[in-house]
């Protein structure tokens, strides 16, 4: 039987807490056919998947605030060369790493628990004439499949809402970086308001979701040996997207076809930015951008 978006599949669950935690988060974001969707949806708009350009996958594959603007200015804040090599840990469908590589001209790995996700990633890289500079694998970062001192770079984008075991990633993206190997972070962390509005982008409830305040979390990758060269507090300019998002969605209504973050959300992302922008505006959520090195 098909399960439904969000649904955990109860029969196969592992026992072990932290297996059965990521077996959640996995079900959360796999969407049956993902990737054939995904091209119906193009053909249907009368853009075949072909030859596409970075800009045409945008309303879909950054899925965090602020799009690929957000992206952009995050990888403006340290200096990458040609020959890095770089990991964006959980990767969604791969839009951070396609800008990346396409801005930077390195390689990029890609590392996402949803595997759905990943057959997206793959597809729309080749779509996009990049699959010579950007990969992608299923994994968890908790347990990265890579050596240690592999990556001069981390990207961390949206993920740490979904770790409930934050230290362990932490240490993860330690291991992995080179000495002097930068972590780029954009993440959600907790405000100082309790009730959060449910579903978000990372979750339909609250049994996924995981907040830090900066506080805790900055202390937390100092422990592990992080120096913190850059942090600044994102909230208000946020707040500001995700108003302009929910008129969008206010105005638009339901569209059949639309290339849009339904595609991946499902009918969840209707919600999002009425209650994005009612988290970060009453101050249950904030956004920080940082920029950390292992020394
Ligand atoms: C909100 S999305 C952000 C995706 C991407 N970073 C972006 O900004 O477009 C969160 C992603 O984290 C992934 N994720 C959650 N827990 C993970 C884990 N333990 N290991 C790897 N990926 C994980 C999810 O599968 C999902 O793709």
């Amino acid at each position: 039987m098909k399960r439904k978006r969000g649904e955990t599949n109860k029969n196969t669950q592992p026992k072990d807490q932290k297996y059965m935690m990521e077996s959640n988060v996995k079900d959360y974001y796999n969407s049956d056919n993902l990737r054939q969707n995904i091209e119906t949806a193009f053909i249907k708009a009368g853009k075949p998947p072909v030859n596409l350009e970075l800009r045409d996958l945008s309303p879909i594959d950054q899925l965090h605030t602020g799009g690929a603007r957000a992206s952009l200015d995050l990888f403006k804040k340290i200096h990458l060369s040609s020959d890095a090599v770089v990991l964006d840990a959980g990767c969604g469908i791969g839009g951070s790493a396609r800008l990346l590589a396409q801005q930077v001209n390195c390689r990029v790995m890609g590392v996402d628990l949803a595997e759905r996700f990943i057959e997206a990633a793959t597809f729309l890289t080749r779509c996009t004439r990049l699959d010579h500079m950007v990969t992608f694998q299923q994994g968890s970062i908790l347990d990265l499949p890579f050596e240690d001192h592999t990556f001069d770079a981390v990207l961390c984008q949206h993920i740490l809402m979904n770790i409930e075991d934050k230290s362990k990633a932490v240490k993860e993206f330690f291991r992995v970086l080179k000495p002097e190997g930068k972590l780029l972070l954009h993440e959600i962390t907790r405000g100082d308001h309790d009730r959060l509005l449910f579903p978000v982008p990372w979750a339909g409830k609250a049994d996924i979701s995981f907040l830090e305040t900066w506080e805790s979390l900055s202390a937390l990758f100092e422990r592990q040996g992080f120096d913190i060269r850059f942090s600044s507090n994102e909230t208000r300019a946020a707040w500001g997207w995700w108003e302009k998002v929910k008129a969008v969605s206010q105005k638009k209504g339901p569209q059949p076809n639309f290339i849009g973050p339904g595609l991946i959300f499902g009918k969840n992302a209707s919600s999002f930015g009425n209650n994005m922008h009612t988290n970060f505006k009453k101050n249950a959520i904030c956004l920080m951008e940082a920029v950390l090195e292992k020394s």
